[in-house]
């Protein structure tokens, strides 16, 4: 049976001293809520890891990176390998997430690679797509998504697939405050189920957690999250507060 995940991710947001407080918060706010087939992961920064993974030590927070290179080590300025993220403690990694796409020129064939890099050493990868919104108006989203997931995953063996998380982030909702309707989230989550079922069959398909992210709050969590296809969500501006972080994990 697939888990139902809420990860918030912290993207560029928060020191030392604020990422410490907000895992604090959040671990207080979430204390003796029932969390029963619920994963619950916190997604700060590189240099917060460490910071982050000691102050949800003993609870149910699980802590992942935002991003890493695939390389294993070398000279590469700047970057940090899935052996370094690894040995803070740390077991996921977010990967494709729009902004790095966007912003960094992160295409398929790199995450291809950083997808293999991570699931080398152990991790498990949340891997993010979605379109844009032209994408959207010319109602090519379907043909979009499924070439950003089997351009990154299809190489994969079947047995892999029990460390893929899929994040469907329509890009034109993320930060934006609109937010795909709950019915337009369950539309495409059937239809990415339906495409992995194709390729892998339907006992891998039916495992595969699939999160909906973009201005997901706690205000339509609920709605978004009664749809039998959506099995969670990866939250971005909600998850810098941690009443709002935790009201969206109740709402699952
Ligand atoms: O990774 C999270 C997404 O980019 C969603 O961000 O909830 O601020 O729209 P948002």
């Amino acid at each position: 049976m697939r888990s139902k995940i809420v990860a918030g991710n912290w993207k560029m947001n928060n020191n030392v001293a604020e990422s410490k407080a907000l895992a604090e918060g959040l671990v207080s706010e979430l204390k003796g809520v029932s969390l029963e087939n619920t994963r619950v992961i916190v997604s700060p920064t590189f240099v917060n890891l460490t910071t982050v993974l000691a102050a949800t030590e003993g609870s149910a927070v699980e802590v992942a990176a935002q991003n890493m290179h695939q390389e294993t080590n070398g000279a590469y300025t700047g970057e940090v390998s899935a052996d370094m993220l690894t040995s803070t403690g740390i077991k996921t990694v977010i990967l494709g997430h729009s902004e790095r796409r966007e912003y960094f020129g992160e295409d398929e064939a790199l995450l291809a690679k950083k997808t293999d890099a991570a699931l080398a050493k152990g991790l498990e990868v949340i891997y993010c797509f979605g379109e844009v919104k032209e994408e959207r108006e010319a109602n090519t989203q379907e043909e979009v998504v499924a070439k950003q997931i089997s351009g990154a995953l299809f190489h994969l063996d079947a047995a892999a697939w029990s460390n893929i998380v899929l994040a469907y982030e329509p890009v034109w909702a993320i930060g934006t405050g609109l937010t795909a309707s709950a019915d337009q989230a369950q539309e495409m989550h059937a239809f990415i189920r339906g495409f992995v079922a194709d390729k892998y069959g339907a006992e891998v398909a039916e495992n595969v957690s699939i999160l909906y992210g973009g201005s997901c709050k706690p205000s339509n969590a609920v709605e978004i999250f009664s749809k039998p296809d959506v099995d969670g969500g990866l939250i971005g501006g909600a998850s810098l507060v941690a009443a709002d972080f935790a009201a969206v994990v109740k709402a699952i």
